[in-house]
């Protein structure tokens, strides 16, 4: 219980709309978690990998329809359409409430609501926020423990007055007239709803992190970028590294990329430079603020990581798999014999004989991958062996450079800069990407996703873009971060990449690094600034200079293509575009003539 009035009267209420058999409030201890692991692994949910390989964590498979972010299920409920934008999807708020209120009537029934106080960002930090989850899914218990800080701590913090975010989930599968459970239970009606002006979260029918851990995409992302448009922040899907040079100066860099492109592996990167170090703030959220001296400042809200399983092996991503030894939660990858996880590209040879993600038998010879391509692994951040040592402190770090990113694999060279800030609004806003199976729907196609927050910017998109570029008013030129546009992901006439990628992609963080020292080592091309050759440093790698000019070489008509196509994205938001960006894509076609 707590002595914050709000939150009991919250509770109260929503106790007596889902009618769930008991009310715990969680402590967040580690006998808690204990607890709760028992109970999960009691009703069949949770399975306890073999503790000589991995103590003390835990494999779950989940409804094979519930396995990644609902899109199409996730709205947006300002009192305008127009606040929403074009991008999320909406309905009048109170028409929607009489939807939710319908569908949590009862929902709870035979079960236990669980109370999940969370902080996101260290807990008393200026730029943290505090949320308080109910939910009817002990899995979503275990996972907030992980992925945010919980329970009593975070009640002390927010005392009698304090302000938080109320987030209801439930998984919609009550349990009554004698009901069995199911080791994974979730409805096939889904809403993933967010009312950003009331700033509160209301989730239905799926147990999929994305969809279920609200502190993430729900608060930290869409409710949260709406908090700081109105309070003059920034909440990014970013990763934020420190990267320290030979001579021991460090920087901070924060990097957009759509899901499942590489924001873990950039963010814990083992360099293939000698003397070159990266650590880790965080992997996929980052909160900015104004700091008093000008410059941006930048924390993860989160604590854990919830990392795409497949494709990350001790060769694409050391530091991942040794976050993973203990202490984490698996879903949807394979088992094996002796009761380890596996998933697809984990190791160069692959196991004999495995259970897949569908419970199945798999051998290598079915020539089909043992793990969902969206399985996850869920674990503490404190166990990467590269956080660096202001990854929780309240100040935050200061940022020097901001990437933008996405799958491309034509036309975005490996790297360019932009001009000045408003250009690299434009370049965030320019971002397109090949969908991945972070979300449901088809993988593979190019569309739009500005800032990589496409699916989960809590106002209307074009509006966002005008929060970027007010932000670039509010300190001087000189503090803000340089602007980048990386693109690792570019193939040739063959269809391969042509860019190594992973720990090699530090000789281009190198280049961004000397920029923002001010070294004069590039050209200009009328995308921006792109190193000049001799200056992305290509010691020990096997790259022809044919390879290396073609990952820069964008022809004078795939630029003017590139202008088409983000004009006529820009004409679906109307008035609401920023004359500003308007006139970065005039600059563009006068740079291109
Ligand atoms: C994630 C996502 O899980 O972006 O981080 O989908
Ligand atoms: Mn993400």
């Amino acid at each position: 219980m707590t002595k914050n009035i709000k939150l009991n009267a919250w509770v109260e209420e929503m106790v007596a709309l889902c009618q769930p058999d008991k009310v715990y409030w969680c402590d967040g201890s580690e006998d808690e978690y204990n607890r709760m692991t028992d109970l999960l692994v009691k009703k069949g949910s949770f399975l306890k990998l073999n503790k000589s390989k991995r103590p003390n964590s835990f494999y779950a498979v989940s409804d094979p329809t519930d396995v990644a972010r609902v899109e199409d299920r996730t709205y947006i409920c300002s009192s305008k359409e127009e606040d929403a934008g074009p991008t999320n999807n909406w309905m009048e708020p109170k028409e929607m409430k009489i939807i939710l209120k319908d569908l949590f009537n009862g929902s709870m029934r035979g079960r236990t609501m669980y109370v999940i106080p969370f902080s996101m960002g260290p807990i008393g930090s200026p730029i943290s926020q505090i949320g308080v989850e109910l939910s009817d899914s002990p899995y979503v218990v275990c996972s907030m423990r992980i992925m945010t800080r919980i329970g009593t701590k975070v009640l002390d913090h927010l005392g009698e007055q304090g302000a938080f975010v109320p987030c209801l989930h439930s998984v919609g599968s009550p349990l009554e007239d004698g009901k069995q459970d199911v080791p994974w239970p979730c409805n096939s009606i889904k809403y993933i709803v967010h009312f950003p002006e009331e700033r509160a979260i209301w989730s239905y029918g799926s147990g999929y992190g994305g969809n279920a851990l609200l502190g993430k995409k729900c608060f930290a992302l869409r409710i949260a970028s709406v908090m700081a448009r109105d309070e003059g922040w920034l909440a990014e899907h970013m990763l934020i590294l420190g990267i320290t040079s030979p001579e021991g100066k460090k920087k901070y860099i924060a990097a957009a990329f759509p899901s499942a492109c590489g924001k873990t592996n950039l963010a814990m990167m083992t360099p293939t430079l000698p003397g070159w170090k990266i650590e880790t703030i965080g992997d996929d959220i980052a909160w900015m603020k104004f700091g008093t001296d000008g410059r941006l400042y930048a924390i993860n809200p989160e604590a854990g990581f919830f990392g795409v399983a497949p494709g990350t092996s001790m060769h694409t991503n050391p530091n991942a798999m040794l976050s993973l030894t203990e202490n984490a939660i698996f879903t949807n990858v394979a088992l094996t014999e002796d009761k380890d996880v596996w998933w697809d590209g984990m190791t160069d040879e692959k196991p004999l004989h495995l259970m897949d993600w569908l419970r199945r038998d798999w051998t290598p010879s079915l020539q089909k991958p043992a793990a969902h391509p969206n399985a996850r692994f869920t674990a503490p951040a404190k166990q990467c062996p590269v956080m660096d040592a202001a990854w929780e402190d309240p100040a935050g770090v200061p940022i020097s450079a901001i990437l933008f990113g996405g799958r491309r694999g034509s036309v975005i060279p490996l790297v360019h800069e932009a001009m000045d800030w408003n250009h690299g609004v434009f370049i965030g806003s320019m971002i397109a990407s090949e969908t991945t199976a972070a979300a449901a729907g088809a993988v593979g196609q190019l569309r739009h996703d500005p800032f990589a927050m496409l699916p989960f910017c809590g106002y209307n998109m074009a509006d966002y873009f005008r929060h970027w570029v007010d932000m670039g008013t509010k300190t001087t030129t000189d503090k803000l971060p340089s602007m980048f546009y990386v693109n690792w992901f570019r193939k040739n006439e063959q269809g391969e990449f042509m860019w190594p990628g992973y720990g090699d992609n530090i000789r281009v963080l190198k280049w961004i690094f000397e920029r923002t020292e001010g070294v004069e080592n590039y050209s200009e091309i009328p995308f921006g600034k792109i190193p000049n050759i001799s200056a992305i440093d290509v010691h020990g790698l096997d790259i022809s200079d044919e390879t290396l000019h073609q990952l820069f070489n964008v022809s004078h008509e795939q630029v003017l293509q590139e202008i088409d196509e983000i004009k006529s994205y820009y004409s679906k938001f109307g008035k609401h575009i920023p004359k500003e960006l308007l006139e970065q894509a005039d600059k563009l076609v006068q740079r291109a003539k």
